[in-house]
């Protein structure tokens, strides 16, 4: 059956170790595994700009020995003219893969709902997994594990960024805190979702409003931008109400002293996090970005396998 990838819990933890553990092999040795030779085309679009995602999907599809077809929203049907069902039937005949970038979370699932050919999220407003996979790695590699580490999230709770930490962290068994103003809150489907998984994983998710709360003994200190995509006339408001939770020296200091930094990228250098922590001595930003790449390998072809 066709297996989808458009939220952190469309796989099961044992799915998700499996991932983490292919991209780790596919790390050692980047052009072991040819799922995609012939080549086969995976459609890769665009709704919203991209740097990481459109390299690393377009440089691993052609590791894999697959044909990367990148296309920009704009220049296609898709989104004017054309259904995101429609554009699903027209690509399936054509493509091994669909990998979408996109505002609402539910074009996605029309898409998925209308295609034999895997449907991966390469962000949404709702959750970006991909990124989430890549974390995971770079979390694993630099603590040598998952289970049982505390990750402390600071800023917009109701972010893409944020459910999906909510989600994937505790579903690698991590203890998830999510520290922001309550109007910036996670969702509650996502928080009870979480809730659910954690009772499976052993992992927990905590909601705070105070930033020094969250940050006390944390392994793994993460933000984001304050300004998400699709978010841009809010700027002002969000810069005000988020202030608060800007990751500073001083929320290192209350940390574990071996914690790492952690951020998607793009960053707002001195809005959610100052300067000299980004890229400071604890920040693995730069670890991070490369393993989209090898994680999002291991998705594909482990994808490719359940279809
Ligand atoms: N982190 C991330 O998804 O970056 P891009 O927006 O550059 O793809
Ligand atoms: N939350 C950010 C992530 C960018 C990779 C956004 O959606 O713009």
């Amino acid at each position: 059956m066709t297996r989808h990838f458009l939220r952190d819990d469309d796989i099961t933890p044992a799915e998700q170790a499996e991932i983490l553990d292919l991209a780790a092999r596919l790390k050692k040795d980047r052009w072991a595994d040819k799922s995609l030779a012939g080549p086969q085309t995976v459609a890769v679009i665009f709704d919203k700009s991209s740097t990481r995602t459109r390299v690393s999907f377009a440089v691993g599809i052609a590791d894999l020995g697959g044909s990367p077809l990148i296309i920009s929203t704009a220049s296609s049907q898709l989104g004017g003219k054309e259904t995101p069902a429609d554009t699903a039937r027209v690509l399936e005949r054509q493509v091994a893969a669909i990998v979408w970038r996109t505002y609402a979370q539910s074009g996605l699932e029309e898409m998925a709902q209308n295609t034999i050919v895997p449907v991966v999220n390469a962000l949404s407003d709702d959750f970006h997994p991909c990124q989430l996979l890549a974390d995971l790695l770079t979390i694993r590699e630099h603590k040598g594990k998952l289970a049982g580490l505390t990750l402390s999230f600071f800023g917009d709770g109701r972010s893409n960024m944020s459910h999906s930490y909510a989600l994937a962290g505790v579903m690698a068994g991590m203890h998830v805190r999510i520290a922001s103003p309550e109007s910036y809150a996670p969702r509650e489907d996502v928080v009870a979702d979480a809730d659910r998984i954690a009772r499976e994983t052993g992992g927990s998710l905590t909601l705070l409003t105070d930033p020094v709360e969250a940050a006390a003994g944390a392994d793994v200190i993460v933000t984001d931008t304050w300004v998400s995509m699709g978010k841009e006339e809010e700027k002002l408001a969000r810069l005000r109400d988020l202030g608060a939770y800007k990751v500073t020296q001083e929320t290192m200091s209350l940390a574990d002293p071996e914690a790492i930094f952690i951020h998607c990228l793009p960053a707002d250098r001195g809005y959610e996090v100052d300067a000299d922590v980004i890229d400071g001595p604890q920040s693995v930003i730069w670890d991070e970005a490369e393993n989209r790449l090898h994680a999002q390998k291991a998705l594909l072809v482990w994808l490719l396998r359940q279809a």
